[in-house]
């Protein structure tokens, strides 16, 4: 109970609740439902059985692990998922902080407010306020550091097992009051009927992106939960409840949002905001939503919290093995240098707005970079080497030896996983 709640920890967060949302607005809704639900259960979850093996059969951080299990040119394979973790990290405690943010502004200046154009305005104006944003990454990047410097399992293991169902509750209370909202139900039509005609390989590169994002995986954050994880504990079992839950959360947070952009007439492709701008108008349609608005952030800082954890003892953990530092030292090092990366993450829709390569911002860049390069390509290195190198190994780790559960994994991980994942990073280049 506890590991799946550490890894469910990892990946429920700010994927599921800010990106989800809106990614699945801009590529047009129902069809890219489909494709995120068929590509979650297939591809990703036989690489986080993958990545969960990997970790425990090395119990070593991430380059340690490929480099114990197989060495070589493998090794650059957990050095790439490391850069990945520092990418992924410096702009996800950007917005982190706007959601801590979000915790006050719903207290006060957004309270009763239900007229989207208002809301739209005090989100651009506050992402555009560089003392804000910059303070408030820097807030939520020391909470990481705190949480991570005193060990993961004792604080916040502890905390999550109790608050995350907290957000669940919360989380289908507010779906029933978005869903009872006039005009709510074209936004379910649009999220669960597929439009075919919206299919192409930037929703299909969409879909595979949120997959590995939402369920943490390709840079090895599941394989160093794994490394911490007994022998006793059944992996498929575990990947499973992961993979199912982390599911359930995006699914809710869809028939949250998307029903209330439609019902407060917003534009479901408007972007990063789209979470940010509709939940308070959802909160000012509830009796007592003044309360339920900032309670509901706060546990929305916490998912992000745990899950900014893992990206942070990824990196840490390959510190503290491969330099043999102290977990203390170690920690505020790696966090103060994911903070300096964060900066311009923070600064990119203010001061910086009129930077920008390839028509995107510094965040949307990083995000671009980190979502639909970098884990991707992990995911194929995963799968090859547990499918080719090392799958006897893996096989017995997993399933105990060549059962018929375990060929027919293998031959996901061998076949399937890399060849659709090359595919889809060729079609979208
Ligand atoms: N899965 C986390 C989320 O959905 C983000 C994350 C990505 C965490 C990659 C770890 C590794 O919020």
């Amino acid at each position: 109970m506890g590991f799946i709640l550490a890894a469910a920890g990892s990946a429920i967060g700010l994927g599921n609740i800010w990106r989800f949302p809106y990614v699945a607005g801009e590529s047009g809704g129902g069809a890219f439902l489909i494709l995120y639900l068929g590509m979650v259960f297939t591809i990703g979850f036989s690489v986080m059985l993958g990545e969960l093996a990997i970790g425990r059969a090395a119990r070593r951080n991430p380059v340690g692990a490929f480099a114990a299990l197989k060495g070589g040119a493998w090794t650059y394979v957990g050095y790439m998922g490391v850069l990945a973790g520092f990418v992924i990290l410096s702009y996800y405690s950007v917005i982190g902080g706007w959601t801590l943010a979000y915790t006050w502004a719903t207290l006060g200046p957004l309270l009763e407010n239900t007229d989207t154009g208002e809301l739209g305005a005090y989100f651009s104006d506050f992402i555009a306020d560089p003392t804000q944003t910059i303070a408030y990454h820097g807030l939520f990047m020391a909470i990481t550091i705190a949480i991570v410097m005193g060990g993961i399992e004792k604080g916040i293991e502890r905390a999550a097992k109790f608050l995350m169902p907290v957000l669940f509750v919360m989380l289908v209370a507010l779906c029933i009051r978005a869903l009872t909202l006039p005009g709510a139900w074209a936004g379910v039509e649009f999220f669960v009927i597929p439009d075919w005609s919206r299919v192409n390989t930037e929703t299909v590169n969409a879909a595979l992106s949120q997959a590995f994002f939402s369920l943490s995986l390709g840079m090895g954050a599941l394989l160093t939960y794994g490394s911490y994880l007994s022998r006793s504990e059944r992996l498929p079992s575990v990947a499973m409840w992961v993979t199912s839950l982390d599911t359930v959360i995006a699914l809710l947070a869809g028939f949250l949002i998307l029903p209330a952009v439609f019902a407060f007439g917003y534009d479901p492709a408007a972007g990063p905001g789209l979470t940010f701008v509709t939940l308070p108008a959802v909160f000012a349609k509830m009796p007592g939503g003044g309360l339920f608005g900032p309670v509901f952030f706060a546990l929305l800082s916490v998912a992000a919290i745990t899950s900014a954890v893992s990206l942070l003892e990824t990196v840490v953990a390959y510190a503290i093995d491969e330099t043999s530092s102290n977990r203390k030292p170690a920690t505020l090092a790696m966090g103060v240098v994911v903070f300096f990366i964060g900066v311009p993450s923070a600064l990119s829709f203010g001061p910086w707005s009129d930077f920008k390569l390839f028509g995107k911002t510094f965040l949307d860049l990083m995000d671009y970079l980190a979502s639909n390069l970098l884990l991707p390509f992990g995911g194929i290195a995963i799968a090859v080497f547990v499918g080719w190198a090392v799958s006897q190994r893996m096989m017995t780790e997993v399933f105990g030896g060549a059962t018929l559960p375990a060929r027919v994994w293998l031959w996901m991980l061998r076949t399937v996983a890399p060849a659709a994942i090359i595919w889809i990073l060729i079609s979208g280049l």
